[in-house]
């Protein structure tokens, strides 16, 4: 029996024909269980955790440790639990329909992990296929996270604009409340693989967004313009919207705020208010966009 950390540097060993040099772009060798090689001798070293930092420098971010955390513990909680279901099902049917029998999926913009690791665990009764999950956000803290949790899953600090990764290795590329790069996901993605971007609707913690940003500009929002940059650079299979309520206790209310970037501009006096607002029935509401290569 494995280690911990050896499980997943195995599983580096295993697929090391996806990774290329984020600096050179050559293709990369596994170095004694330790270090990802490139042939002109770039190194990352597998951590003991077993994820791999692959930025060239260590990037600036708002997501921090404790957000992370929150967003954990609310994930976990299952009030994202429609959305899982519903992609891991997308993702069956799709896989199948091909017959894929190693599915790689990929998720730009992982953040602690909790999604792609449901999606993956969720999967493993919905189809035959081998799975192989692989997680990068350019948030180390997400990262380090997300390694403790999903042993299976190959994690990286990277940056999705610059993926480490040859062309055409992915049937799957999630890309769930997280920048995108269509250039670098056209070019990561099969001939024949689908991208799946949820992106948040109007009514997304409209409860919150009420309290905190009542009177300005801040208190409604629109996805039409990221659906549109989508539409123009992937071409849309399927778009839907899903919306239900979940109920929210006063903890989790506190890591409801923590764990979104609709709070980083509020001011203090507005968050105090919404922590005492008391509400235990939030909004969800997620556009989900499936689209292929054009
Ligand atoms: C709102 S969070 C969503 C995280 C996760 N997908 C989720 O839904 O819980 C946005 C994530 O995008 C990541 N991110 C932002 N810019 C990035 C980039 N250039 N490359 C990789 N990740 C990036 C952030 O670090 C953060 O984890």
């Amino acid at each position: 029996m494995y280690q911990d950390g050896s499980v997943r540097k195995t599983k580096f060993k295993e697929n090391i024909k996806i990774f290329r040099c984020p600096i050179c772009e050559t293709k990369m060798n596994i170095y004694d269980f330790k270090d990802l090689i490139c042939k002109e001798g770039h190194c990352f070293n597998i951590a003991r955790k077993g994820y791999v930092n692959l930025l060239l420098k260590p990037a600036k971010t708002d997501y921090d440790n404790e957000m992370f955390y929150s967003r954990k513990r609310i994930c976990e909680g299952g009030f994202f639990d429609s959305i899982l279901e519903y992609i891991s099902n997308l993702i069956a049917d799709e896989t199948d329909k091909h017959n894929i029998k190693n599915i790689k999926i990929l998720d730009a913009g992982c953040g602690e992990g909790s999604h792609l690791g449901q999606i993956i665990n969720r999967l493993r009764s919905k189809t035959t296929g081998d799975l192989q999950g692989v997680g990068i956000d350019i948030s180390k803290d997400g990262i380090f996270i997300a390694s403790k949790s999903y042993f299976d899953i190959i994690w990286c600090v990277a940056d999705l604009a610059n993926l480490p990764f040859m062309s055409k290795q992915f049937d799957i590329i999630l890309n769930i409340l997280s920048p995108a790069n269509y250039e670098e996901f056209a070019r990561t993605l099969k001939d024949d693989g689908i991208l799946i971007k949820v992106v948040s609707g109007s009514n997304y913690l409209k409860e919150l967004r009420d309290v905190l940003y009542d009177g300005t500009s801040k208190q409604s929002y629109s996805n039409e313009k990221v659906i549109e940059h989508y539409s123009k650079n992937f071409t849309i299979l399927d778009m839907r919207d899903i919306v239900y309520n979940s109920r929210i206790d006063k903890e989790d209310l506190m890591h409801l705020i923590k764990m979104t970037p609709l709070s980083w501009s509020a001011a203090d006096e507005r968050i105090k208010q919404a922590i005492n607002m008391g509400t235990n029935n939030i909004t969800v509401d997620f556009t989900i966009i499936v689209g292929k290569k054009m």
